[in-house]
């Protein structure tokens, strides 16, 4: 059985103590802490970039999923893993035919290659990357900010990328979901394939954090 992961967004915290947001993670049962990194390019806002992953990087024990909404994420790659990230997802809408490529640049450098597409993307321009690396991420709200609503057409994609990952003998892939997960949609979320939850409002706005992310497990 393929293990669950919970991934919240630290875009969701409080950037005004946010390795203390980054701390209270660990103890409440997260998996890994997923680090939004926006360029005001790829996507309108801008948030943080390596920087960011440096500061909190002593805080966890966790590893660093860091989502990159960027257009030249190429450029940023030794920085990040200088920066202690473990995993690096690049957009399929940024990179094109370079994606592959780019997923082995990023395993070269010692980190897990994930590759992401946007929920206007159909699924099938994500099935060469998932050959090549260790995460697929689907979007299943328009990337750029948090607290929207999941979008549900997303689950057929997850669908379609899991039976074929099986098809092609890479059934244990890790399948990420970001965007507009709740304790009440991610039954159904789980239950068509995927595996690793971003859960951003979901989480930093719940009372009781350990609960939530154990109750997102499904
Ligand atoms: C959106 C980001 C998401 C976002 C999710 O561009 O990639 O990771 O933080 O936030 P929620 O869980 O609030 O939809
Ligand atoms: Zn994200």
């Amino acid at each position: 059985m393929i293990k669950v992961k919970i991934a919240p967004s630290i875009l969701a915290s409080d950037f005004s103590k946010v390795g203390e947001e980054v701390a209270s993670l660990e103890r409440c049962g997260a998996d890994l802490v997923h680090c939004d990194v926006m360029d005001g390019t790829f996507v309108p806002p801008i948030t943080f970039g390596d920087q960011m992953v440096k500061a909190i990087r002593p805080r966890t024990c966790l590893p660093l999923d860091c989502h990159l909404m960027v257009v030249h994420p190429e450029t940023q790659f030794e920085a990040f893993q200088r920066a202690g990230a473990d995993i690096l997802t690049i957009h399929v809408e940024a990179c094109g035919k370079r994606t592959n490529a780019l997923l082995r640049r990023i395993r070269e450098l010692g980190m897990k290659p994930s590759a992401v597409i946007n929920p206007e993307t159909p699924v099938e321009e994500v099935f060469p990357a998932a050959l090549e690396a260790d995460m697929i991420l689907l979007m299943s709200v328009h990337p750029g900010w948090g607290g929207q609503k999941f979008l549900p057409e997303t689950l057929k994609k997850i669908e379609a990328l899991r039976t074929f990952c099986i098809r092609e003998g890479r059934g244990e892939l890790d399948i990420e979901v970001d965007g507009g997960v709740t304790a009440e949609n991610v039954r159904s979320i789980l239950s068509a394939g995927a595996n690793v939850i971003v859960a951003g409002s979901t989480v930093f706005r719940a009372a009781d954090r350990a609960a939530t992310i154990a109750r997102l497990r499904g």
